[in-house]
């Protein structure tokens, strides 16, 4: 049996992270259709409701029971309207390292979301899973998600040349990282409310 994340709930401030249901695919199709999420994450394309049901229905889980990482459905509460997908995957067990990835729904942009979610998936690994070490990758266009890394409180660690794959081609990969207690819960420096 490889080793797993259990099946886990979180919440912070203002969101519930909790496992994909059924519920969640008019959102994540709506999410993963968007030109930015095109831009960046090389999902398919179209990006249609059947590739949605399976995502929410099947993938989500099967990722998470092969040990690869786990992956959370966002929603505002007591809304369980979807409103961002954060996920780890490349979960290494032996050196307690796993890398964190995202997008948030066209509408619920530039309002912090994802550096929250970031935040308490960091905080919940840190802290209830003894986890050392939390990754991203973002790519070297995309400011915004590098921008929720340093709010996240993650350092900038180099650069990955040609490491990712677009739809429109090849690009750089930013590496940012954090350690434990390297992440504060709740400071919320770039959150515009
Ligand atoms: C990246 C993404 C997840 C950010 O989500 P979000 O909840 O809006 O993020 P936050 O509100 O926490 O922060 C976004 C920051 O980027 C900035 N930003 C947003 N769009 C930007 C742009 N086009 N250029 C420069 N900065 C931008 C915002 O101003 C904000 O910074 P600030 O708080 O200092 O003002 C979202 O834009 C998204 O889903 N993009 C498509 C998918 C994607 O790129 N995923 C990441 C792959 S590594």
């Amino acid at each position: 049996m490889p080793e797993t994340f259990p099946e886990t709930t979180l919440r912070s401030e203002r969101l519930t992270l909790r496992p994909f249901s059924a519920l969640d695919i008019p959102g994540v199709q709506v999410g993963c259709s968007d030109t930015a999420t095109q831009r960046w994450l090389p999902l398919a394309r179209p990006y249609t409701r059947d590739n949605a049901t399976t995502w929410c229905t099947v993938t989500a889980h099967a990722l998470r029971e092969s040990g690869d990482g786990i992956h959370f459905a966002v929603t505002g509460h007591p809304s369980a309207r979807l409103v961002a997908n954060v996920g780890l995957r490349h979960t290494d067990w032996d050196t307690l390292t796993t890398e964190i990835g995202y997008w948030v729904s066209p509408g619920a942009r530039g309002d912090g979301i994802a550096a929250e979610a970031v935040r308490r998936v960091a905080e919940w690994l840190f802290t209830e899973r003894s986890f050392e070490r939390l990754e991203l990758r973002a790519a070297e266009g995309n400011t915004a998600s590098r921008r929720v890394a340093v709010k996240a409180g993650m350092t900038q660690e180099g650069v990955l040349r040609s490491a990712g794959v677009t739809h429109g081609g090849r690009v750089n990969l930013v590496l940012f990282a954090c350690l434990p207690d390297e992440t504060v819960p709740g400071d919320d420096v770039g959150r515009r409310m």
